[in-house]
């Protein structure tokens, strides 16, 4: 029989991690595999910090469990960069200066990225609606948009 507990594929690593069923993979990634780049802002699926890629899709990591997540690609903002160089989306976040505090940005580049991945991100009102779950607090949203924009193009 398989070991008990839950198989992650993050960032093309597999990790099999003893935790119970009730694990968010928000808390599997942070707390088991100290991936800290998504964040706990809510925890209720109402901020958008703690947003990772699972099968290319965008989720809230607080809302999923991670046995739903088992054996399915899970990319974090940790996996984004490769061989040294920044992920196009990251670039243009510092290019446009869209960050302040930067604790939602990992979030807002995860978000950002599964929109650029489904060849969307032209348009002003389609990135404003695609990001509407992603907060800043401290409003950095026009530069946000700018940052999606130019990465997009
Ligand atoms: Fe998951 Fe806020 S921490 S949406």
């Amino acid at each position: 029989a398989p070991a008990p507990g839950v198989t992650l594929l993050v960032n093309g690593t597999r990790h099999h991690l003893a935790i119970g069923p009730e694990v968010t993979l928000l808390d599997a990634l942070r707390e088991r595999l100290n991936l800290t780049g998504a964040k706990k802002g809510c925890d209720l699926g109402q901020c958008g910090a703690c947003t990772v890629i699972l099968d290319g899709k965008r989720v809230n990591s607080c809302l999923v469990l991670a046995a739903r997540a088992q054996d399915r690609p899970i990319t974090t903002i940790e996996g984004l960069a490769a061989d040294g160089r920044l992920h196009p989306l990251q670039q243009a976040f510092i290019t446009h200066d869209a960050f302040q505090c930067g604790y939602c940005t990992p979030g807002q580049i995860m978000s950002g990225v599964a929109l650029i991945e489904e060849g969307r991100g032209h348009d002003e009102a389609e990135i404003r609606k695609h990001m509407s779950g992603n907060l800043c607090r401290c409003g950095a949203y026009a530069n946000i948009i700018a940052a999606i924009r130019e990465a997009a193009a």
